[in-house]
């Protein structure tokens, strides 16, 4: 079934929403919770609006979480009641990192406010107008004009008011909107930016996160672009084009979302650690244990025998599990496979026919990039499917067919167990490809055999971590770093020089052992170790020629596998196929960053100027 894409924005900016309305009376805590808890997806200001009946507070702080539940706790005792309440965080776009641009924003008297994600185009033009009729403006958001606007259409019943206000703005948003006047009310709006409503026993819940919700609801609300919803008490009636429409809220069985560090320093070691029931729990879903069949259902939409091209489209480290997913797709089941960065994909041309199927992986549901070279394989009606970790995505909502990775919530920015989910479903996938294809049943049986065997040995290097803290604390001395791997190795070499960078601050550039000879040489000296990605595979001798070119000029080498004769750093590892290889070596190369970005006192799970989901161009 080819799902219809009638208007589809993307959301540019990497601001968040929620909202409560129920029976609970301390909507601050709730909020400035759920803040807390998303506070990893990056963001340089928050606020929020909490009312009981007709009064209302508004608490804003530029900064982190923290500053404004002290700002909160100044100005709001815990004991006081608020039913309802919308909150913000800010990622700035229009204007800089300021109190007045932060959100909600509100009418003149500030008796309607509203909380905004996405950009209103004609902003200036409209605040111009606004301007010339009386009104002040006290931010250079496009988000004030809103609320603004609002007041101006102002006719009494919040609904009609947001109804008549709609159509002046273009643009793409997400709109959360508050009526002193009518306290047991909201009306939400979505237009290209996602948000989310959800409901268990004690109230109702906003989110422009599913994940989010995912934490307390039982039911959920998807609105589609261009629909608004109108909240009152317990009900809600949706609407688009002044009709109603009539949609049931959906079972959110999300629970195991569950994000708590226990006793973890960092949810990036707590999220490596978790990568052998990750893996487990993609063999449960995936493969028959008993027959060692794959399920068929689990790769809907790839039954297409005449598909002759795959073309992956990814950004980040879902780009380098697409890039790793390539060579399994030629090698196992020989397809013609390219890997195409999202970002560059936009100005390339789009071979889109019946034989050629686009594969979008995306951790996230957001990233901007990603949706957009969608968008275009979509309005020429290519093939799609996609690969995603968060359920009830934008891409998984509109592509024809795609699977789960289920890793389960992903919190340090630095993608680690999705990145093994990603993998593992595109190998899994190779493997059905292969076997619609009627090959031999021997290997396919063989390379699942030994693919069930992966969360034991990841197991088993996780026996080793002292040992590899200890080359990562090594590692954090030097300011450049080499990683040089072959064949299978070349992604993980890419994937783990962008988690170095990521999270250590540390200058590192990644090779194919190959291309040393070709130029790179000339920077390394005994001042920039060389990681070498060695496994007992089909090139290992070729490896092993590159590793004594290194060798021979005295330089540092960290040999990963290999038997450690010439390095000056040795972690073994156990055997596998040459294919499996990957899901061994990733593994190390994310707990050598991770120490090593720990002995220099980063923040690992919040590095600096990055954010969780990219939803900017
Ligand atoms: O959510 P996505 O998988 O689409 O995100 C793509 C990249 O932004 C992401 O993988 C990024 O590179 C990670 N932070 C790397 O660890």
């Amino acid at each position: 079934m080819r799902v219809l894409i009638s208007l589809y924005l993307f959301q540019k900016n990497m601001c968040w929403i929620y909202g409560y309305m129920g029976d609970a009376t301390n909507t601050h805590q709730i909020l400035l919770r759920w803040l807390n808890r998303l506070e990893y997806r990056g963001y340089d200001s928050a606020g929020i609006l909490v009312g009981y009946g007709s009064e209302q507070k508004i608490v804003k702080s530029v900064g982190k979480v923290s500053a404004l539940t002290n700002k909160v706790s100044s100005l709001i005792a815990e004991s006081d009641v608020y039913t309802y309440g919308i909150a913000h965080t800010r990622w700035a776009t229009h204007g800089g990192v300021t109190e007045e641009n932060t959100h909600p924003h509100t009418s003149t008297e500030s008796d309607i406010a509203v909380v905004h994600n996405g950009i209103i185009e004609n902003y200036a033009k409209l605040k111009k107008w606004l301007i010339e009729k009386w009104y002040t403006f006290y931010s250079e958001t496009d988000s004030e004009v809103i609320a603004k606007l609002l007041e101006d259409n102002r006719d009494g019943e919040l609904l009609s008011t947001v109804e008549k206000t709609l159509p002046m703005l273009s643009g793409a948003y997400a709109l959360l909107i508050t009526h002193k006047e009518s306290p047991r009310s909201m009306v939400w709006v979505r237009l290209g930016s996602p948000l989310l409503f959800g409901r268990n026993k004690d109230g109702i819940y906003f989110s422009s996160d599913a994940q989010a919700l995912a934490w307390v609801v039982d039911e959920i609300l998807h609105l589609e672009d261009g629909e608004l919803a109108h909240i009152h008490e317990w009900n809600y009636s949706i609407r688009a084009q002044g009709k109603n429409i009539f949609r049931n809220l959906e079972v959110f069985d999300e629970k195991d979302l569950l994000v708590s560090k226990w006793d973890y320093d960092h949810f990036m070691i707590k999220e490596v650690d978790e990568q052998p029931a990750v893996f487990k729990r993609i063999l449960k879903w995936r493969v028959n244990i008993e027959d060692m069949t794959l399920h068929a259902d689990a790769f809907h939409g790839m039954q297409n025998e005449n598909y002759k091209k795959i073309v992956f489209v990814a950004c980040g480290t879902s780009y380098y599990a697409a890039f790793l997913g390539s060579y399994r797709i030629k090698q196992i089941a020989w397809i013609h496979c390219d890997v195409e960065i999202a970002s560059e994909m936009q100005y390339l041309p789009l071979d889109v026919n019946d034989e050629t199927l686009y594969i979008f992986v995306s951790q996230s549901w957001e990233t901007a990039d990603t949706l957009e070279v969608l968008k275009s394989v979509r309005d020429k009606w290519g093939n799609t499917f996609w690969i995603v970790n968060v359920v009830g995505s934008s891409i998984s909502r509109m592509t024809d067919f795609g699977l789960f990775t289920r890793a389960g919530a992903e919190i340090g920015v630095a993608s680690t167990k999705a990145f093994v989910a990603q993998t593992a479903c595109i190998f899994l996938l190779s493997l059905f490809l292969w076997s619609r294809r009627n090959l031999t049943k021997w290997r396919h049986d063989q390379l699942l055999q030994w693919f069930l065997e992966i969360p034991d040995l990841m197991e088993e290097i996780f026996e080793q971590k002292k040992h590899i803290q200890s080359i990562g604390e090594e590692l954090s001395k030097y300011t450049d770093i080499f990683y040089l791997g072959r064949w299978y190795q070349v992604p993980i070499a890419f994937e783990w020089s962008l988690k170095m960078k990521e999270i250590s601050y540390i200058h590192s550039e990644a090779y194919p052992a190959g291309e040393l000879k070709h130029g790179p040489l000339a920077l390394i000296d005994e001042n920039v170790p060389i990681i070498f990605l060695h496994p007992k595979d089909m090139v290992f001798h070729h490896n092993t020629s590159s590793l004594q070119e290194v060798k021979a000029r005295k330089w540092l080498i960290c040999e990963v596998w290999g038997d450690g004769e010439d390095a000056d750093w040795h972690i073994p590892l156990p055997d596998t196929l040459d294919e499996l290889s990957p899901f061994l070596t990733v593994v190390v190369t994310q707990l050598l960053a991770y120490y090593c970005a720990k002995r220099l006192g980063r923040d690992i799970d919040k590095p600096r100027n990055l954010a969780k989901s990219v939803t900017v161009k």
